[in-house]
């Protein structure tokens, strides 16, 4: 028998055993702000390295310190509820994994949605599970049965995919960011320039400084985020991978089978044909294809 994570479900939607239902249920009732600033993932897209991009570029390039918390700066909206947001300093930072429909909207907040390609998500996804033990009991769970879920969506926060098309369709919103993990690893000056510019406001006269900008990106590289982790998640097991793990992309090639590679390309194809996002991820999907 194929093995399973363990997962709450609240109506359907599954979410970490850890998420309490109150908070889930509270989040979705949050009504947004005009000074909102959403950081908009599926889970293991990059979601906390574009939450520190965000809050160095807030916070003049001061990174968050090791006896702070991102769940508690940056909170995840549907993790702690509204009240626990309502009562951050606006600008408020919010993180969800929601697709676009269940995502409190105002016209004016500002929603940064970064994508990954779905093979190394995938695979990130995979060492989450394994490595938080206390939600999952997923620690002797291989990749074969993980990527199983995955591609039918029994995982946390449902399919990729429909995360994918949900916030694709909506990508010209003048209030939209959106951007890939990839495109953060090619060019991370680049994109926290787009994501100042974007934001606007201090975050846009931090990277007009050129002293802030070197200090947003050198805290948010790969080496200083791999310092004092327990800035980032809950505590995971001794032996388990660490949160931030690889950072790489293409990381799917030493896990994936050729049957599962061919897969994973039916399954991007069918939600992106016709699409703006049917050539997002053509390199990968040609070395997928050729496997
Ligand atoms: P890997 O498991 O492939 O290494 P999320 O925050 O959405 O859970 O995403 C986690 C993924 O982002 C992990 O991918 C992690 O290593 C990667 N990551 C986090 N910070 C990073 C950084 N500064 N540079 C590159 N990758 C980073």
């Amino acid at each position: 028998m194929p093995k399973t994570p363990r997962h709450a479900s609240h109506d359907g939607f599954l979410l970490p055993l850890g998420f309490p239902v109150e908070g889930f249920v509270s989040g979705l009732s949050y009504e947004a702000q005009a000074s909102d600033v959403f950081v908009s993932t599926y889970p293991k897209c990059g979601t906390t390295w574009m939450q520190h991009i965000v809050w160095l570029l807030a916070d003049g390039g001061r990174p968050l310190r090791a006896d702070q918390r991102m769940t508690e700066a940056f909170p995840h909206l549907e993790e702690v509820g509204r009240e626990l947001v309502e009562r951050r300093p606006e600008p408020r930072l919010i993180k969800t994994h929601l697709g676009f429909s269940l995502t409190p909207h105002h016209p004016r907040a500002r929603y940064i949605w970064v994508a990954r390609n779905p093979f190394d998500c995938a695979v990130s996804f995979f060492h989450h599970t394994r490595g938080f033990v206390q939600h999952y009991d997923f620690a002797d769970g291989t990749f074969d049965d993980f990527f199983e879920c995955f591609i039918d969506g029994r995982v946390d926060f449902g399919s990729y995919f429909d995360h994918l098309a949900s916030w694709g369709a909506r990508r010209d919103a003048p209030n939209l960011l959106f951007t890939t993990f990839e495109a953060m690893r090619a060019d991370p000056r680049g994109v926290v320039v787009e994501v100042g510019r974007f934001l606007g406001g201090a975050f846009e006269a931090s990277v007009d400084d050129p002293a802030v900008l070197e200090r947003v990106l050198a805290h948010s590289s790969f080496a200083s985020m791999r310092e004092d982790q327990q800035r980032w998640s809950s505590a995971r097991a001794a032996d388990a991978p660490p949160f931030v793990r690889k950072g790489e992309v293409g990381d799917w090639e030493s896990c994936f089978s050729s049957e599962q590679a061919h897969r994973m390309v039916a399954k991007l194809e069918a939600c992106t044909a016709g699409t703006w996002m049917a050539d997002l991820w053509s390199d990968t999907v040609e070395r997928a294809r050729s496997r």
